[in-house]
């Protein structure tokens, strides 16, 4: 076993106590310059004297944003965000993984977005992800909260296996996706870069436009700590790994969730998901091959957009006025 392979043995071994025991409280949290790096927006980012949490800000100039400094193939990424609060429709604010600038045809992503809102409306996320440039086919979920991410800081963690992508808030999965032998390319697979960003979103954000950022209330100020880059950083295009966190664990533990850790996936998923493309019967005819169809999610979303999730066909001689269908990629209820 050579010296990389050894590393990403030890760090594949990491992930799976990292998974299994569904806290990852032990990882080391990093300050802002030893991972991350400026990206855009001049002073709309400020580091704080901690050198451990930073805000990015949204005025009528500009966003702003940073990159992590190495590409990571696999790993546990987190970090604590507190979103600007008051008015923020047309407001996103986006921590995810890409490769969009080195694989400009066939890029990989895995996506938390935060759609702003307009006023005594709460922020809604949104997850996705795009593999080898499977920019056709949208994935997008989307979920409201159980508390006000304005308020105060909670942590966001994406875990990223060769296997499975599994979204956190707190220490609440609340998405997996598996990967699946019919997705062929479209499980992201080659190394990708952090990031953080606030932009303006008012074409597409806050009910596919209807609510633009309104720069009355700029600046918008979103808060970073807590920075976890637990992954295997790596050439992108040789695709060695040049150095790993791999913390070693003497505890021997299964893989995936825990069970108990499902039951609060299944509760969250069935309280507080608003769209989830496996059940966009105006999008897909037919799901994509990867969906698992989850009965109690079908009834709640249909409950939620009868015309978007539930075929047409209107139960109980009832108007539903604030259904409308959903295009592609829309974010478009309030
Ligand atoms: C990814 O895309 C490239 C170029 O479009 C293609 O040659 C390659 O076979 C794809 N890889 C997978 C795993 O689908």
């Amino acid at each position: 076993m050579g010296v990389s392979s050894l590393s990403c043995f030890l760090f594949a071994f990491s992930l799976f106590v990292v998974v299994a025991s569904g806290f990852y409280r032990n990882l080391p949290i990093l300050p802002f310059d030893e991972g991350y790096a400026h990206l855009f927006g001049n002073d709309n980012l400020v580091v704080h004297k901690d050198g451990k949490s930073v805000h990015l800000s949204l005025d009528e100039r500009t966003g702003s944003g940073f990159v992590s400094q190495d590409l990571y193939l696999h790993g546990f990424f987190s970090a604590s965000i507190k979103l600007p609060a008051d008015y923020t429709a047309g407001v996103v604010v986006a921590f995810y993984m890409s490769n969009g600038d080195i694989f400009q045809k066939n890029h990989d992503e895995i996506d938390f977005e935060f759609l702003g809102n307009i006023r005594g409306k709460d922020w809604r996320i949104q997850t996705n992800i795009y593999g080898n440039g499977s920019t056709s086919v949208g994935r997008e979920e989307r979920y409201n909260l159980w508390f006000d991410p304005a308020d105060d800081f909670h942590q966001y963690s994406i875990l990223w296996t060769d296997s499975k992508i599994i979204f956190y808030v707190d220490n609440v999965p609340i998405r997996e996706v598996k990967r699946t032998a019919s997705m062929g390319g479209d499980f992201p697979s080659k190394p990708m870069s952090l990031y953080a960003t606030i932009w303006d979103g008012s074409d597409w954000a806050t009910n596919g436009g209807k609510y633009r950022v309104n720069y009355k209330y700029a600046p918008y100020v979103t808060e970073f700590s807590n920075f976890i880059l637990h992954g295997c950083a790596v050439d992108p295009i040789e695709q060695t790994s040049s150095k790993c966190d791999a913390t070693e664990s003497s505890k021997s533990v299964p893989t995936g969730i825990s069970p108990s850790q499902r039951i609060k996936m299944d509760n969250f998923r069935r309280k507080h998901m608003t769209y989830s493309y496996c059940y966009d019967q105006i999008r897909y005819k037919v799901p994509p091959s990867e969906c698992v169809i989850n009965p109690l999610e079908a009834e709640r979303l249909k409950v939620y957009d009868p015309v978007t999730f539930g075929g047409g066909r209107r139960h109980h001689g009832k108007r539903h006025h604030h259904s409308r269908a959903t295009r592609s990629g829309e974010a478009n209820s309030v």
